[in-house]
């Protein structure tokens, strides 16, 4: 069975259907590409799914839940974690202040200073923000404050916060976007470890072809909100529709 279930889904903005019907399985453990050209509705699927939109018709299913209608925190609770981008740090917070209340957050569904005095429960917050850290390759800028990150370091630090609610499956939305050539091979090899050494399952939308295909289990292509291929990369790269839909565009 596959984790994340997905039939029919649609999503219209007044008379625009920026996703139509789409349907597709993630299974556990897979990295999951989406990619397809500006507008394609990539950024809208993922949204749907996490609970920032609410589709318009469709089923989301996830553990073999409904969860169609759950709200962002539902989704959270549900065991995904979408990584936001660098406006959702706390700048003038550390580090590992910023993982932290991340943790706490999922944890108490909100802050709460009752909660911060249980120290058992700290105990706990401060092993995930150990683990996470450690995970993204952060563990030696804890004390830093964010603000002072690179933008690479920032851009990872974000991912630490979303895998903060331990989550089981992790969607990026274009995680090397105004990334450095450098940058991009760290996040690349960081996306990697996590599925290898977390077991996490990923959903990533990306334009860097080189990126897609050497994380991407399987690929789904979108275009004009409907899916026009779906399969692992090499039955993708050769597909004549994704060929057209690139066409003047990015070269596969
Ligand atoms: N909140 C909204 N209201 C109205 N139209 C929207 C909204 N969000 C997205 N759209 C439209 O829906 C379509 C799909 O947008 P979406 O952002 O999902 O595409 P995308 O594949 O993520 O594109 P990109 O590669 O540029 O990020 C576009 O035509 C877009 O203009
Ligand atoms: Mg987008």
């Amino acid at each position: 069975m596959s984790l994340l279930r997905i039939d029919g889904l649609t999503k219209e903005f007044g008379g625009l259907t920026a996703v139509d019907a789409v349907s597709f399985g993630v299974e556990s453990g897979e990295t999951r590409a989406v990619i397809g050209p500006n507008g394609a509705g990539k950024s809208t699927l993922i949204n749907c799914v996490t609970g920032l939109l609410t589709p318009t018709a469709g089923v989301v299913e996830f553990d073999g839940d409904d969860i169609t209608d759950a709200a962002p925190h539902e989704t959270v609770q549900a065991g995904m974690s979408k990584s936001f981008q660098t406006a959702s740090l706390f700048p003038s917070m550390t580090v590992a202040e910023n993982v932290e209340m991340a943790a706490l957050a999922a944890e108490n569904g909100s802050f709460s200073l009752d909660f911060l005095r249980r120290r058992d429960r700290m105990e706990g917050v401060h092993e995930i923000v150990d683990r996470m850290l450690d995970a993204v390759d952060l563990g030696a800028e804890r004390e830093i404050e964010a603000r002072s990150l690179p933008y690479g370091d920032k851009r990872r630090l974000e991912i630490a916060v979303a895998l903060a609610s331990e989550p089981e499956m992790l969607f990026m939305d274009e995680p090397t976007a105004g990334m450095s050539p450098d940058e991009t091979a760290d996040t690349v090899d960081l996306v990697e470890d996590l599925q290898r050494d977390l077991g996490l399952t990923i959903l990533i939308v990306e334009h860097d072809m080189e990126v897609i295909f050497r994380i991407a289990d399987r690929i789904l292509v979108l275009n004009r909100g409907g899916v026009i291929a779906d399969g692992p990369p090499e039955a993708v790269q050769g597909d004549p529709d994704v060929q057209e839909a690139y066409l003047g565009g990015v070269e596969l």
